[in-house]
């Protein structure tokens, strides 16, 4: 399956997460810990985004090699790797073994899923395609299922499965890609802003422009960027296209408007459909995807090919293995 065929299935696969992952039986324990890098860490800002919003436990995200001191036996430690392979996720999930935390494994295969399954531990499997980034819907509700059901995040598995209809590729969604896209395509850093618990929605589509329009891109979120971040702008007016992730539910994105306006800047306004947070979060993935796979063509680079990654995946690894066999 190919990366654009992946991201236009992304109602079915989170369906078929839904449908896959429940009865897992997973202790929801005192707070969660959710580790995971890139595409499978993200997950992790979503769903903290949503205990914030919605209420439930705590969640910490963790994007290391360590867990934070505090984690013990009453944390459940969920780790998110698609692979299965990330070096970082798996330290973390060795750490949560010694700590006889409480654990979640949400992956498609690969060490984490051997180790898991070896441990007896509950394992949410993530369908297998051309990326994480392009299964984003599958890790998100393979992760969300058990959550939602040990109480862990305060969502029900109905609200789940109805949020899902946002992820359908319909016209309007694509009309909104190709726009953003478009809008974005001019050579400047792209810069995603939203305003509280959207900020995971802007690292979000920030990763997507780098991985897959290799554009740069940063994110910054309000109310902290009222605070430092804007004072640059008057000086970065030929340098930075602004997208404003707009819920229109909070006045903070006239005011940013406002501001980048007076400083010149090129902005762009892409309003977040949806009734719910969840909704809006999922619908604004789905866009901003879809637009960092056109600005891929429009930049004439391949979306799927993510080369310096991989090489820093692979020096990380022969790192780690040399740290290891030289303490024996
Ligand atoms: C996204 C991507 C990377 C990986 C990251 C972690 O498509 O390829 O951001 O998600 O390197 O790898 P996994 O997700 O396999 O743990």
């Amino acid at each position: 399956m190919g990366l654009l065929e992946a991201y236009l299935d992304w109602k079915g696969q989170a369906l078929r997460a839904l449908e896959e992952n429940k009865g897992l039986g997973v202790e929801a324990g005192r707070e969660v810990v959710v580790c995971g890098m890139g595409g499978s860490g993200i997950v992790g800002d979503y769903l903290a985004s949503l205990s914030t919003r919605l209420g439930g436990l705590p969640v910490y995200v963790v994007k290391d090699y360590r867990l934070p001191r505090w984690v013990g036996d009453e944390s459940l430690v969920v780790a998110v790797s698609y692979s299965g392979n990330t070096v970082e996720t798996l330290s973390c999930y060795s750490e949560a073994v010694e700590k006889k935390a409480k654990r979640l494994v949400v992956t498609s295969g690969g060490r984490l899923g051997e180790r898991a399954k070896r441990l007896g531990d509950p394992v949410a499997v993530v369908e297998k395609g051309p990326a994480a980034r392009a299964v984003f819907a599958s890790l998100f509700y393979a992760t969300l299922a058990p959550l939602a059901e040990a109480g862990a995040v305060r969502v029900g598995l109905r609200e789940l499965e109805t949020a899902a209809r946002v992820l359908e590729p319909s016209v309007e969604a694509r009309r909104e890609a190709e726009s953003l896209a478009r809008a974005t395509s001019g050579g400047r850093v792209v810069v995603f802003t939203a305003c509280c618990e959207y900020a995971a929605l802007a690292w979000r589509l920030k990763n997507e422009y780098n991985e897959n329009a290799k554009a740069a891109a940063k994110a910054e979120s309000l109310p902290e960027l009222g605070h430092n971040e804007i004072q640059s702008w008057p000086s970065a007016a030929e340098k930075y296209t602004l997208v404003l992730l707009d819920p229109g539910e909070e006045p903070h994105t006239s005011l940013l408007q406002g501001a980048a306006g007076i400083a010149g800047l090129e902005s762009y306004r892409l309003v977040l459909r949806g009734e719910s947070f969840l909704e809006r979060i999922l619908w604004g993935s789905l866009v901003g995807g879809l637009a960092s796979i056109k600005l891929a063509e429009l930049r004439g680079v391949d979306p799927a090919e993510i080369p310096a990654i991989k090489e820093y995946r692979g020096r990380v690894e022969e790192l780690l293995a040399r740290i290891e066999g030289a303490w024996g």
